[in-house]
Parts: structure tokens; sequence; C-alpha cells
């Protein structure tokens, strides 16, 4: 009996980060084909396009169980911040989700986890869900700091307002993220179920897997002891593919 998944009981979350990926066009084709094929599955699904394509994408998902999220938000509702976006707009724009503390923002925009908990806080205020992103650099599993690291990321980057319904955790390990290098079922099994047990107060909250996932492999990291989901990026990008691996958590 897989105990894992029976403690947990949850459904599982099948997200797509499309990143900084999609024209206007291609997106409106994708959200479509993404809407129609969900109709038969029972997941949670949720697509996080590029900002300026939230509003497009929100259309193409009206009245479908395909939810809307952000690839980011500022951690203030208002003001002089150029380029950002605030979370009272994602939130009045239509998504439910946004996602925080990505690693390429980690490490593109020098985000830590002090930033990182600010903007989830300000997230769950507006009632926005986020998916909070933490995981290791090669480096750093080299050298064996890996589960060091993510109990100083979990203490630092998840704000007091964090509730089992209003986050979603991701562990994504740096070095497996568009790489194709899956992490193995052994350390994926690992890492969850060290979060899990990192967190008694969120005892429940959803863990999701991300870094490589594909149809081809999802249904073994999905069937992972403490695996609730997947944070899809490069596959996420092809209807039929991000469908394949939603269909393996049927
Ligand atoms: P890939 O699926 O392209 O490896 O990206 C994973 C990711 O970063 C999702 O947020």
């Amino acid at each position: 009996m897989n105990m894992g998944k029976n403690l947990t009981k949850s459904i599982p979350l099948i997200a797509g980060n499309w990143k900084m990926n999609m024209l206007s066009a291609g997106a409106k084709q994708l959200a479509g084909a993404v809407v129609k094929g969900a109709e038969r599955l029972h997941s949670e699904i949720v697509l996080c396009p590029p900002s300026p394509l939230l509003g497009e994408v929100r259309t193409c998902l009206e009245h479908s169980k395909v939810a809307l999220g952000a690839q980011d938000c500022h951690f203030q509702n208002e003001g002089a911040f150029t380029g950002d976006t605030s979370p009272a707009l994602l939130k009045d724009i239509g998504c439910t989700y946004t996602i925080v503390g990505h690693s390429e923002r980690r490490a593109y925009h020098q985000e830590d986890d002090t930033l990182i908990a600010k903007k989830a806080a300000a997230a769950h205020a507006v009632g926005l869900s986020t998916i909070l992103c933490i995981g290791e650099t090669e480096k750093e599993r080299s050298d064996g700091k890996t589960l060091h690291v993510i109990a100083s990321q979990l203490e630092k980057a998840i704000p007091a307002s964090t509730t089992v319904k209003n986050c979603v955790l991701a562990y994504e390990p740096v070095w497996a993220i568009g790489t194709g290098k899956v992490a193995g079922i052994a350390d994926i099994a690992e890492v969850h179920a060290f979060i899990a047990a990192k967190l008694p107060r969120l005892s429940g909250i959803r863990i999701l897997y991300g870094g490589s996932v594909k149809a081809a492999n999802a249904k073994e990291i999905l069937a992972t002891p403490h695996v609730n989901g997947v944070l899809v990026g490069g596959a996420s990008l092809k209807a039929e593919e991000f469908l394949g691996i939603a269909e393996a958590a049927e």
C-alpha cells in the first residue's frame, strides 16, 4: 500500500509554468487545447502564462476547470514599482494562484527567502494561493547540503499566513530544471518526506515536484509518496505532452 499517498489524500495539482514563452495566438491555442483535454480529468490544473497574456488566457479558461496562475508578484499592492505586478491586480484579473520563489527569480533577480516570504504573505492577504518553490543547486547537492538548504528555505520563505489551503510547495532541484536530468525517485521521496516532516503545523500541505517532468516520467514521479502534483516547465508548452502528464495523475 502506498502510505504516503493515502496519508495525504489530496487532489493532485498539475501546474504549467510557461515561463517567458508564447505569443498571444499560440497562448490561446494552447490554453484552448488544455481546457478541452482537461474536461475528462480529475486533477486540479493551473496554467501560469507570462503576465501580459494573463487576460487573454483567462478568457480561454472561462467556464472551464482550469485555473489561472501568475509566475510572480510584488509584495505591495500599489506604488512606484516599474515593471512589477501586484497581488491585488492578479486577483482582480482572475488569478487563483501565483508562483513565488522560483529558482529563476532567485538566480536572475536576486530574490532571497525573506523577500519570497513577503511576496507570499501579500498574495495570501488578497486571497491568492501560492505555489512556493524551493530547491537546492547542483553544488549544494554534491556538497551533501540538500536537506540543510531545504530546511533553511522552509524556515525563512514560508510566512505565518500560510495554510494548507492557500499554499502549495514545489520542490524543484535547480539542476533538474530545463536540463532533462530528473531527480532520482529515491531522492524525490527523501526530500518530499523531509519537507512533510518539517512542517507539522502544515500537515497535509501539497508538495509538487518540478524539474524535467514529461509525460514519459510523470507516472512514476506522481506515484512517489508525498508527491501531490507536478510543476511543469518545458513540457507544459505542448498541449499533448502537458495533458499526458495530467493523465498520469489519474
Ligand atoms: P522544466 O520542466 O522545463 O524542467 O522546468 C521546471 C520548472 O522550472 C517549472 O517551474
